[in-house]
């Protein structure tokens, strides 16, 4: 299959890209390469015949428009986003412009390319979500494709617009579109600002570990490899017009996971004293989601998809991972907000 990838030098997908080139998949990498972006991520891609790369933003939309005319793909997997809810606190209007307007600008240089071709059902535009977009959760329940849309952050709203535009113009216009919401990822090539390279980089710095609140927020946390081979599944297997949601069944509150890093650290790159005497109780984020917890029930009976990472081999992988790559990380530290606090402002 011909896919464009929006945001294929990001975390997640990059990890697309890379699955997608080793499963034999044509690919043209479409990214803006902002400070969240990495090429490295995709180097080992990229070396195949199979691999291009477009510099554009996803808010242009003659440039979306001609590379869609360039390449012919038969779907669009749309990862590019502004993903960091700190960063959505202190600057909202990126989130919207980016989230909202960048899929929007898409959605119809998707569309006007589909017609041309004569609206061919096989094509697929891929929309990928968070689970952030239903809010949070009390002690019990679970989130599935059906719960109510509560988003709570400047990002988790922007997703969730995002989300209903992708699902309007499938009603609308008939665009053949899949929908996924997922937990949180982690996994080698994360963003040295999300909470688990945090902590690793920290950690090895001899710098305290920063832990919101009390660390009791719940999330239920998804290796990246994961999440790309369940999205390329839903890609070529799910159904037309529907959405899955993808999580990896592993709760835990933040406190617990940053002491199974520090614990592994321990054992990996043992310091003088235990990592998590480093742990620092720091000030809460504003409307900090409590719990977040997927039912994958519609992905795992329809598709028969399955995490195969557990949380031990997950977390052990990765953190073997960032210390096998210092250069990738230390060559992060100087792009801007890496490091800082941010996402405190109310
Ligand atoms: N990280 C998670 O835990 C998680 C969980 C569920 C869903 N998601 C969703 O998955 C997608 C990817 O997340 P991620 O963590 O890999 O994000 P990321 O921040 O690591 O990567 C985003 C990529 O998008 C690119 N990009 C940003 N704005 C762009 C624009 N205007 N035009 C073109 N490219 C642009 C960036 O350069 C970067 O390469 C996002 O849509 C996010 O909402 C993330």
């Amino acid at each position: 299959m011909k896919i464009m990838v929006t945001g294929g030098a990001g975390f997640i997908g990059s990890a697309v890209v890379r699955r997608a080139i080793a499963y034999g998949h044509s690919i043209v990498n479409v990214d803006a390469l902002t400070y969240a972006a990495c090429l490295d991520n995709v180097a080992s891609a990229s070396e195949s015949p199979e691999y291009a790369f477009e510099h554009a933003d996803i808010r242009d939309a003659s440039a979306m428009s001609a590379i869609l005319c360039k390449y012919q793909p038969d779907a669009i997997m749309h990862l590019a986003a502004e993903s960091h809810v700190d960063r959505s606190i202190d600057g909202p209007a990126t989130f919207i412009d980016t989230n909202v307007t960048g899929t929007y600008v898409l959605l119809e240089a998707a569309r006007a390319y589909w017609m041309d071709a004569g609206r061919p059902e096989t094509f697929r535009f891929h929309h990928i979500s968070t689970d952030e977009v239903f809010g949070s959760l009390g002690e019990t329940g679970f989130f599935t494709e059906d719960s109510p849309y509560q988003p709570n952050s400047p990002y988790s709203a922007s997703k969730a617009s995002s989300d209903h535009l992708v699902r309007a113009w499938r009603e609308t216009y008939g665009l053949p579109v899949v929908m996924t919401n997922c937990s949180n990822n982690y996994g080698p090539y994360q963003f040295p600002e999300k909470l688990i390279p945090v902590v690793i980089l920290n950690a090895l710095s001899g710098k305290p570990i920063p832990i919101y609140g009390a660390g009791d927020n719940i999330r239920d946390w998804l290796h990246v490899e994961d999440h790309a081979k369940a999205l390329l599944l839903v890609l070529e297997k799910g159904k037309l017009g529907r959405s899955y949601n993808i999580g990896g069944e592993n709760e835990m509150t933040n406190l617990d996971l940053v002491r199974m890093i520090c614990a592994i650290l321990d054992q990996l790159k043992p310091g003088k004293t235990p990592y998590a005497d480093l742990i620092t109780f720091v000030t809460d984020r504003p409307g900090h989601d409590r719990r977040y917890a997927i039912d994958p029930k519609r992905i795992r009976e329809e598709l028969n998809w399955r995490p195969t990472f557990t949380p031990e081999t997950g977390l052990k992988q990765t953190v073997q991972w960032y210390l096998d790559n210092d250069a990738w990380l230390n060559a992060l530290h100087t792009r801007s907000g890496v490091g800082e606090r941010l996402g405190i402002a109310r």
